[in-house]
C-alpha cells in the first residue's frame, strides 16, 4: 500500500537524510540502487523537480542514460548500514544489490523503476534535462580536491511525477 504525499512537506527530512545517504534507483538492464549524498528538491521550468549528480564511473550513469527515469528512496528512520555499505560501496556492474543488500522492491505507479520498501519515502522522476559538469568552470580548489582523477559528475534534473510512502 502507498500513502500519497505532498513532497514539499518532506523537504527538511529529505535534506537531513541526504547528508547520510539516500538511494537513487535505476532500472535498464536490471534494477540497481546507489547511495547519493548530493541532490535537491526544487522547481525548474515551473515543474517540481529532484536533481541528482552522478559520476561518469557509476554503473548508475549507464542505467540512467538508458532508462531516462529514476526513483529516489529516503529512509524515515535510521540509515540501514548494511544497505549503505552495499549500495554505497559496491557497483551494480558486478553485484546484484537487491540480493546483497536484501532490498524489497515495490511496484512503481507512473514510471517503470521500482521503489524500495526498506527506504519507504519514494519519489518517481523522469529525466527532463542532463548536463555534464564543465571542470574548467569550477573553482581550482574544488577541481583539484574532488576531480583529480577527472571522474566528473553529470547533473540530472528529474521531473517529479509521483511521491508516496510505502506502507
Ligand atoms: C554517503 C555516500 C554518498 C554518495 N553520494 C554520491 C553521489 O551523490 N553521486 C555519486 O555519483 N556517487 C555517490 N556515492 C558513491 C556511490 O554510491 C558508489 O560509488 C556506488 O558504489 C555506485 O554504485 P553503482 O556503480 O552501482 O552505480 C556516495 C556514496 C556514499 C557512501
Amino acid at each position: 500500500m502507498k500513502e500519497k504525499i505532498r513532497i514539499t512537506e518532506y523537504a527538511q527530512l529529505i535534506t537531513e537524510k541526504l547528508s547520510k545517504g539516500i538511494l537513487l534507483n535505476t532500472k535498464a538492464d536490471k534494477f540497481n540502487s546507489m547511495v547519493i549524498g548530493w541532490g535537491h528538491l526544487g522547481t525548474v521550468w515551473g515543474r517540481q523537480t529532484f536533481i541528482v549528480y552522478v559520476r561518469q564511473s557509476r554503473y548508475t550513469k549507464k542505467q540512467l542514460d538508458a532508462a531516462g527515469e529514476f526513483t529516489v528512496s529516503v529512509p524515515l528512520g535510521d540509515t540501514d548500514m548494511h544497505i549503505w555499505e552495499v549500495c554505497g560501496r559496491m557497483s551494480g556492474s558486478d553485484t546484484d544489490k537487491v540480493k546483497e543488500a536484501g532490498l524489497t522492491l515495490e511496484e512503481p505507479e507512473v514510471i517503470s523503476t521500482p521503489g524500495v520498501k526498506e527506504y519507504p519515502l519514494t519519489i518517481e522522476c523522469r529525466v527532463l534535462y542532463s548536463q555534464d559538469q564543465v571542470l574548467e568552470k569550477l573553482p581550482e580548489d574544488i577541481r583539484t580536491r574532488t576531480y583529480a582523477d577527472g571522474d566528473f559528475h553529470t547533473m540530472y534534473v528529474g521531473e517529479i511525477l509521483d511521491a508516496y510512502i510505502i506502507k
